[in-house]
């Protein structure tokens, strides 16, 4: 029977859905106002663009620091969920490389490939998490 309480793994999941909300919905979000932000002050597109660099970086990082501390939390895990877990662990790496390569980059293309490389490995890695957490 379902039940409720607060204790430890409440805290530990929020963080961690927190920290994926910040940066997955972030680039969704951002995704969808920086066309139209083009349109009305170009100027101000690398700003916003920053400031998502300054909240989305230390979420990322929170997902990992709570990601590893699930890890450490969870009981025997079978074959299938640390294989899963580590295709996981990849797309996730691979969100963070494309990124960084999104905002380093000065060719049009590269930005635009990188961007949508990082959102579709962390859209993937959200549902994985959702199968990993069954
Ligand atoms: C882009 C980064 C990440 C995303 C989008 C993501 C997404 C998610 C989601 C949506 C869940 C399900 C939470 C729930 O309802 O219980 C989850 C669980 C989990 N995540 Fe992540 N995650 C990320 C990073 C990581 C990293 C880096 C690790 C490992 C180092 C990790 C390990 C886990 C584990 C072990 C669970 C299962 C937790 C449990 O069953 O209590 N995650 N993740």
């Amino acid at each position: 029977m379902k039940d409720v309480n607060f204790d430890a793994q409440t805290v530990r999941v929020a963080l961690h859905i927190l920290a994926v909300c910040v940066w997955v919905g972030g680039q969704i979000v951002v995704g969808a106002i920086v066309p139209a932000l083009k349109r009305a002050n170009p100027d101000a597109v690398r700003h916003v663009t920053r400031a998502f660099g300054r909240i989305g970086w230390p979420f990322f990082g929170l997902a990992i620091f709570t990601g590893i501390w699930n890890m450490l939390s969870l009981p025997g895990t079978s074959a299938s969920w640390n294989a899963l877990l580590g295709i996981k662990m990849l797309l996730v790496a691979i969100s963070g490389a494309g990124a960084w390569l999104h905002q380093s980059t000065t060719r049009v293309s590269v930005r635009g490939a990188s961007a949508g490389v990082a959102l579709l490995t962390s859209l993937a890695a959200l549902a994985i998490g959702v199968m990993l957490s069954g």
